[in-house]
C-alpha cells in the first residue's frame, strides 16, 4: 500500500468517515487524522506512528462551538484564548465529556482541542460530524511534517491518503495550554507566542513543559524532534568551535555567519532575522541536515522572545541525547 497524495477533500472525508487514517495540513504542521469516536480508527494512529500509547492526542474541529461541546468546563480564561485566537495556533487541555474515548485522552480527565487555521482542514472538517484525532504526522520522536512529500516520505506506506494543503504556513506545532488546579499553564511552547497569551489574558500564565519521567504533554519528552544526527548548540559565549569541513551550521540572521563564514555547509532559518520565517522553515531545514551528509550539525540559539522561544526549546530537543 502507498498513500495517495491528492487535494481531494471529500474523498478525504469519506475516508474519515470509513475509520481510515488520512494525513491533513493545518498552519502549523501536518496532522495524522483519524475520527476520534471510533477506536479502531484511533488505535490506527498509535500503530502508524509507534507512538506509546501514553501520549494523549488533540482533536480537531472547524469552530470553537463544534469542538467546545466535548469539554464540561470553559474556564474564563480558556474562553478568552478561544474567542481571541481559534481558528488558529493553540490547543486548550479541559475537562473531558465521556464521549471522547479514554484512548485518545490516555486515560486523562483531560482532552485537547483545537480549531486549526487552514481553508483544506476547515474544509474537511465541515463535511464530517465527529471531531478528528490528529497528532503531527511523523513517526514518534521525530521531526513533524509541513509538506505532504515529508508526509509520504515516512508514513506513506502506512496510512491511506494525505490531504495536500501545500507548506504549513507557521511551521511550528500549536501553543498548549491546560488549567491544572485552575491556573492557566501553557505545556507546550509553540506557534502562538507566550507574549500573545499573556497579553489577551491581562495577566502572566505558569510554564510547565519540562518533565523527563511523566510528561504532561509528551511533546515534553527531552528529546524529542530528532533529526538523526550529532547537533551541537552554540553559545555566544564560546569563541572557539571545533567545526569540521564537512559540518553543517544553521544560522539565524546575522549570527554566527561572522564567526564562521568559512564553514563550508552554512544554511540560514532566516537572513533577515524574521522569527516568522524561521519558524515555517525550521522542519524542512531539519529534515535537510538530518537527511544530509554531514558528520554534525551546528545550531545557534534564536532569540528568546516570540516564535523564538518555541524554535529554541524544538532545537535544544533535537540536540538532546
Ligand atoms: O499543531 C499541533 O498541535 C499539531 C496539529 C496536527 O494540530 N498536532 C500535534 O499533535 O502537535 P501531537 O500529538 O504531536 O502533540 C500533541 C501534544 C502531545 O504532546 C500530547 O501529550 C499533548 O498534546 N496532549 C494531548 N492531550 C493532552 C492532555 N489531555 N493533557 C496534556 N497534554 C495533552
Ligand atoms: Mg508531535
Amino acid at each position: 500500500m502507498s498513500a495517495t497524495i491528492s487535494t481531494d477533500v471529500t474523498t478525504a472525508a469519506r475516508y474519515l468517515t470509513k475509520g481510515k487514517l488520512v494525513a491533513i495540513p493545518t498552519e502549523t504542521v501536518y496532522g495524522l487524522g483519524a475520527n476520534a469516536l471510533n477506536e479502531t480508527a484511533v488505535a490506527g494512529i498509535f500503530t502508524a506512528k509507534n507512538r506509546p500509547s501514553f501520549d494523549p492526542l488533540i482533536i480537531h474541529q472547524s469552530s470553537a462551538v463544534r469542538v467546545l461541546k466535548y469539554t464540561k468546563f470553559i474556564p474564563d480564561d480558556a474562553q478568552k484564548l478561544a474567542d481571541a485566537f481559534w481558528p488558529g495556533p493553540l490547543t486548550l487541555v479541559l475537562p473531558k465529556q465521556e464521549v471522547i474515548p479514554d484512548l485518545v485522552s490516555a486515560g486523562l480527565s483531560t482532552v485537547a482541542l483545537r480549531v486549526p487555521d487552514h481553508p483544506v482542514a476547515q474544509a474537511v472538517l465541515e463535511l464530517v460530524d465527529f471531531p478528528v484525532a490528529a497528532p503531527s504526522a511523523n513517526p514518534f520522536g521525530f521531526v513533524s511534517p509541513t509538506t505532504a512529500r515529508h508526509v509520504a516520505d515516512q508514513l506513506g506506506e502506512r496510512i491511506d491518503f494525505i490531504l495536500d494543503g501545500g507548506p504549513c504556513r507557521v511551521g511550528l506545532e500549536s501553543t498548549i495550554v491546560g488549567f491544572p488546579a485552575g491556573i492557566t499553564t501553557v505545556f507546550r511552547k509553540g506557534g502562538l507566542p507566550l507574549e500573545a497569551i499573556e497579553e489577551c489574558l491581562g495577566h502572566p500564565v505558569a510554564i510547565r513543559t519540562h518533565s523527563s519521567s511523566q510528561p504532561e504533554a509528551p511533546g515534553m519528552l527531552t528529546k524529542h524532534y530528532s533529526p538523526g544526527k550529532e547537533m551541537l548548540i552554540m553559545t555566544k559565549i564560546a569563541a572557539f568551535y571545533p567545526i569540521q569541513p564537512a559540518d553543517a551550521v544553521l544560522c539565524f540572521g546575522n549570527w554566527p555567519l561572522a564567526d564562521h563564514a568559512s564553514a563550508a555547509h552554512v544554511f540560514n532559518l532566516s537572513k533577515s532575522g524574521d522569527l516568522a520565517e524561521a519558524a515555517a522553515n525550521l522542519f524542512s531545514m531539519l529534515r535537510m541536515l538530518g537527511s544530509g551528509d554531514y558528520p554534525r550539525v551546528w545550531v545557534c540559539p534564536l532569540p528568546e522572545e516570540g516564535l523564538g522561544r518555541a524554535i529554541n526549546d524544538r532545537l535544544w530537543r533535537a540536540a538532546a541525547g
